[in-house]
């Protein structure tokens, strides 16, 4: 019989023999390799936009490392650059949007393009399964309204959400029709992703821990549970992963509330809390800190031990608590997926 996918059989509740692993982030520019390809691409969106190459970044990691996942190379932000909005990314600036502050703006943005405008992610994911090792799951993805959102009214990373936020508290009627177009454009983005040949969906809510318990479950968990709703009523057996990152004891929340398969954790939640709290009812994904792979060696083999002792009986995945960062040296990373896959259940 053949074996299944470790990464969909964990995510199934299903022990496998080895505890599965991939990174957030493992495409990128921490790989020479990347920094080529990206080199050679006009811009960001460019490199996200063009099959052949979208497709050679995805793959770089899977080459160099035993990984059991791979995802879709693309961003966050190709949503609202598909909605009509202006979306550059900028050397060492981050993203910049030229942003929506009111109703008003709203009318320029429409789900009209927005199939035509990613169909090249579509047809990158049908290349890259065709490339993949047998044992080798491809993740699609997209970002949460909430912090897509964040951006598209912000303009850029990095500020404290005042704008966004001052919208959604002043005026939270027309503040809903942006998070409900973005429900729609998510909803059918991740659907056509699937039916491109994507085996698991995550979810990215990287600023969900900026919100109040109110406003996350307005704007956070609610509009996300509406996408794995829109999405398992075609798609019932295709896992989804959560990434609220940063809401601590919220957690128990999405995995009550939120319908998904797996919740993805960030660096500060305790292992013995999420094993106790969150493994019965979800799988976990997690949650080595990004730094302690950047460092390595004995402090990296210490924290990931920890973990796998708490987490490893499943159903878990590991990862970081975030994404890689640049800094990361890749001989750190196939260190670290050599102590996962050598690590034996008790
Ligand atoms: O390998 C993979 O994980 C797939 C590719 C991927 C990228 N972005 C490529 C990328 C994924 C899954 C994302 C998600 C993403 N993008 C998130 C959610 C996850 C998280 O990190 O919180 C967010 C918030 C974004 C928005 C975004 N895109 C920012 C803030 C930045 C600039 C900061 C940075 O890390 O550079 C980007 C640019 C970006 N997206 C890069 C990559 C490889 C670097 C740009 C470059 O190569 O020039």
């Amino acid at each position: 019989m053949k074996a299944g996918k470790p990464v969909i059989a964990a995510l199934g509740r299903q022990t496998t023999p080895q505890v599965p692993i991939w990174l957030m982030r493992q495409a990128g520019r921490y790989l020479p390799e990347y920094r080529a390809v990206r080199a050679r691409a006009k811009s960001f969106l460019e490199l996200c936009f063009t099959p052949e190459l979208a497709v050679e970044v995805t793959l770089q990691p899977i080459r160099r490392f035993p990984l059991d996942a791979a995802i879709i190379f693309s961003d966050i932000l190709v949503v609202p650059h598909a909605l009509g909005q202006s979306v550059r990314f900028e050397e060492g600036q981050g993203p910049l949007l030229e942003p929506i502050r009111s109703a008003a703006e709203l009318r320029n943005l429409s789900l009209g393009r927005l199939a035509e405008t990613l169909a090249p992610v579509a047809t990158a994911i049908a290349a890259v399964r065709r490339e993949l090792p047998e044992h080798v799951a491809l993740f699609g993805f997209a970002g949460a309204p909430w912090t897509v959102a964040s951006y598209m009214v912000e303009g850029s990373g990095g500020s404290e959400f005042a704008t966004v936020k001052g919208w959604a508290y002043r005026e939270p009627e027309s503040f809903a029709l942006l998070i409900e177009l973005l429900v729609d454009a998510t909803g059918a983005y991740l659907l056509r992703q699937v039916e491109a040949g994507a085996e698991i969906l995550q979810i990215f809510d990287s600023w969900a821990g900026m919100l109040s318990p109110a406003a996350l479950e307005r704007w956070a968990l609610q509009p996300t549970a509406e996408i794995v709703r829109r999405v398992k009523a075609r798609h019932p057996d295709v896992p989804i992963v959560v990434f609220p990152r940063g809401v601590g004891a919220s957690y128990a929340r999405y995995a009550a509330e939120c319908g998904c398969d797996g919740l993805s954790l960030d660096s500060t939640v305790a292992p013995e809390w999420a094993a106790a709290t969150l493994q019965p009812r979800v799988a976990v994904q997690g949650n080595l800190d990004p730094l302690a792979l950047v460092t390595g060696g004995g402090a990296m083999r210490e924290e990931v031990t920890r973990i796998l002792g708490r987490l490893g009986g499943g159903p878990f995945v590991f990862n970081l608590g975030h994404g890689i960062l640049p800094q990361t040296p890749p001989e750190h990373v196939a260190a670290l997926c050599e102590l996962v896959h050598d690590w034996k259940r008790r």
